[in-house]
């Protein structure tokens, strides 16, 4: 299964690495979240050496998966973070990286949150106005501090993704267009408790050509050349591309991080930056799958025909929100599973295989993890894997329906372990009960 590497089927049942997945769900029940360790740590690696001609400071998009141990796997492995809340900051400094691996981005980063990042001596503020700047500044001097900063800066280029994780038009509310940050680095000396250091770029994600990172560094190089002078242009120590680079949902072979590196290289060279990423989907996007169980099935008198699990849109949210795509298949089945599946083309290939939406139990119609699926026939009790679930899964999990959050398991070789206890009814109401009179 191309990009899910680390997950295949052997003997008709899914293994992670050397483990047999339908062994963990023994032990810790469903839903629950397991990840390939050596899936993390390879793509870590891929996207490092891809781009080593450069050298540049790796952040982990924490945001993607902010569990502590994984976040600390990938301290060790020498990545730093890049952190978009006071909350991202705490679990990035509990991982015991060193502060000057630490970026922090966000349109509304918080007086007390700009405060905790000084006194931490993070690396840098991704700066997203000129409104925020003023504040850095004020926080900075109150403590007697200077702040590294780069300017965020919104290019206005289409990264070609979804509407919602489009970060880089002039219509989103992130970062300043080439004309405010001209203005600000013009008058950077009136900050005086400011230290400009970049400039910051991250138009969105999945991104799945180089073309979008081309335009924006080509933007980037221009406003260097042209609107800046060389004493302004001095301070532009570094540049940073954010995040973005794709990972398969499909199956089907997508860009890899060469690839990107292989044009977006030269022109940082051009430019004369150091260079800073963020990824984060990349790293650990297809190194983490989603598992659930059958609770029923149901077929309409209209021959509509649902499978009920016990993974909803609470523990997976972005089929919900974004009509996001998950290959999803049994965990244990003598149908294979096929090599690349595109939406919407899915097709009966004679071999026991139900048209299906597979949904969860919350109360919601958007509740459906995986709509209009070839998929084999199941009955309950049956294990599933959702996958491509390692990014932005677990992170944008909740409590709704007041349901217990998932457990997360790391599987290493032929070893697994817990990296996050299954939430209890208890942990639902520990912050209410001292309230109920
Ligand atoms: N840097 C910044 C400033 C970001 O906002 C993001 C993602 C990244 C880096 C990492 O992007 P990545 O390499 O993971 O694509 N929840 C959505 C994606 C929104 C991402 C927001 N920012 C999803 O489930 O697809």
């Amino acid at each position: 299964m191309s990009g899910f590497d680390f997950f295949d089927y052997r003997n008709n049942e899914l293994f992670c690495e050397q483990v047999k997945v339908k062994e963990i769900i023994e032990e810790v029940k469903t839903p629950t979240y397991i990840y390939s360790k050596n899936s993390i740590l390879s793509h870590f690696a891929e996207i490092r050496d891809a781009f080593a001609e450069a050298s540049p400071l790796i952040c982990f998009s924490v945001k993607s998966n902010s569990n502590l141990s994984i976040c600390r796997m990938l301290s060790d492995a020498g990545s730093g973070f890049d952190v978009v809340s006071g909350g991202e900051l705490y679990r990035a400094l509990k991982t015991g990286t060193g502060p000057d691996k630490i970026v922090f981005a966000g349109v509304g980063k918080t007086s007390e949150e700009i405060t905790y990042a000084l006194e931490n001596n993070i690396f840098m503020f991704n700066v997203e106005s000129q409104a925020e700047l003023s504040n850095i500044n004020r926080v900075a001097n109150g403590l007697n501090k200077t702040a590294r900063v780069a300017l965020r800066i919104n290019p206005d280029v289409d990264p070609n993704t979804h509407v919602k994780t489009t970060t880089g038009k002039k219509e989103n509310k992130f970062g300043m267009d080439f004309v405010i940050a001209e203005q600000v680095i013009k008058n950077i000396a009136n900050y005086k408790n400011i230290d400009l250091k970049g400039i910051h770029v991250h138009i969105g994600s999945p991104i799945y050509e180089p073309e979008p990172y081309v335009l924006v560094l080509e933007k980037v190089n221009e406003f260097l050349q042209k609107a800046l002078d060389v004493k302004d242009k001095q301070k532009i120590e570094y540049i940073n591309i954010g995040g973005g680079y794709c990972i398969s949902y499909t199956g089907e072979n997508v860009k890899r991080p060469s690839d990107f590196a292989a044009e977006i290289i030269p022109l940082v060279k051009k430019i004369g930056c150091k260079l800073i990423m963020e990824p984060g989907r990349f790293i650990v996007g297809n190194a983490g799958i989603l598992v659930s169980k059958v609770i029923y099935t149901k077929t309409s008198t209209a021959g509509k025909k649902y499978i009920i699990c016990d993974a909803a849109m609470n523990d997976l949210v972005r089929p919900s929100l974004y009509d996001a795509f998950h290959r999803t298949w049994p965990v244990n089945t003598e149908i294979p599973m096929p090599e690349v599946e595109i939406p919407g083309e899915g097709k009966d290939m004679g071999n026991g295989l139900e048209f299906v939406d597979i949904a969860g139990p919350v109360c919601e119609s958007s509740d459906v993890l995986a709509k209009g699926r070839w998929f084999p026939g199941v009955k309950e009790g049956d294990l599933i894997a959702i996958f491509s679930t390692g990014a932005y899964g677990s992170t944008m999990s909740s409590n709704y329906n007041s349901r217990p959050r998932a457990c997360e398991i790391l599987v290493d070789g032929d070893n697994f372990s817990t990296l996050r206890k299954r939430e209890t009814y208890e942990d639902l109401v520990v912050n209410e009960e001292e309230f109920l009179n």
